[in-house]
């Protein structure tokens, strides 16, 4: 895939150490619950597509085999650095294009992707490849803001889109047309706390392709 997909926000390729320090220490506690919740499995094969600097990595059980790709070598960089020194031999980052994975299909327990849809250019084509290398019986976990459904609150963020795409994301996504788009079998919908922007889906590969058991 060419450099016209690649993101390049300057958001994620020079401010890293920025970021971590704003939005890591937000972003924590929920990617913490999110992951405790899931009770991975020892020996789980994990992939966390858009990983950046490594938000999530000290929730993961040590049992599991973490794989962690991001396209920013600056967030990368960051992420190497937490793993080296917490000496977590259960987790590693590849420089990565989410939206082309260079991993076999069915490779995976777990496919997350943590902040990721709203930023990446093409949300689809991350999730058909999110989708092709987790195994059959693997969950698909995404948290992301979606833009409301309530007509003041949807029409407020998406005024916002065009700034916060010159910072690096999209506030204009919306959760029905995102998982009808992308067809994305999903096990469970919620929110950490009635009052949160984020949502978590939880998306479930059936032997047979993707079966829907959705709670919208
Ligand atoms: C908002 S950050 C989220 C980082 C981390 N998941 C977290 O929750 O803190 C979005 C990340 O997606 C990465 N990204 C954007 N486009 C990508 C792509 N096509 N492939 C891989 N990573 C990408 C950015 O470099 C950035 O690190």
């Amino acid at each position: 895939m060419g450099d016209i997909e690649a993101h390049e926000s300057r958001l994620y390729s020079d401010f890293a150490p920025l970021y971590d320090k704003v939005f890591g220490k937000i972003f924590y506690s929920r990617l913490e619950r999110v992951i405790e919740g899931l009770e991975i499995p020892r020996g789980a094969r994990v992939l966390e597509v858009g990983a950046g600097t490594g938000t999530s990595f000290p929730a993961y059980p040590t049992h599991c085999e973490v794989t962690g790709i991001d396209l920013a070598p600056d967030m990368l960089a960051r992420a190497r650095q937490k793993i080296r020194e917490n000496g977590w031999s259960h987790l590693k980052v590849i420089e990565m294009n989410a939206l082309d994975l260079e991993f076999p299909e069915n490779s995976f327990d777990y496919v997350m992707a943590f902040h990721v849809v709203t930023v990446v250019p093409d949300p689809i084509r991350m999730i058909e490849e999110a989708k092709r290398v987790c195994k059959p019986g693997g969950r698909i976990v995404i948290v992301n803001h979606f833009t409301s459904d309530f007509p003041l609150l949807g029409s407020f963020t998406q005024a916002l889109d065009p700034i916060t795409r010159w910072l690096g994301w999209r506030t204009d996504l919306k959760l029905k047309p995102f998982i009808e788009m992308t067809d994305l079998t999903v096990e469970k919908v919620y929110k950490l706390s009635k009052t949160s922007l984020y949502t978590v889906l939880l998306g479930i590969k059936q032997k047979n392709g993707f079966h829907f058991t959705r709670e919208l």
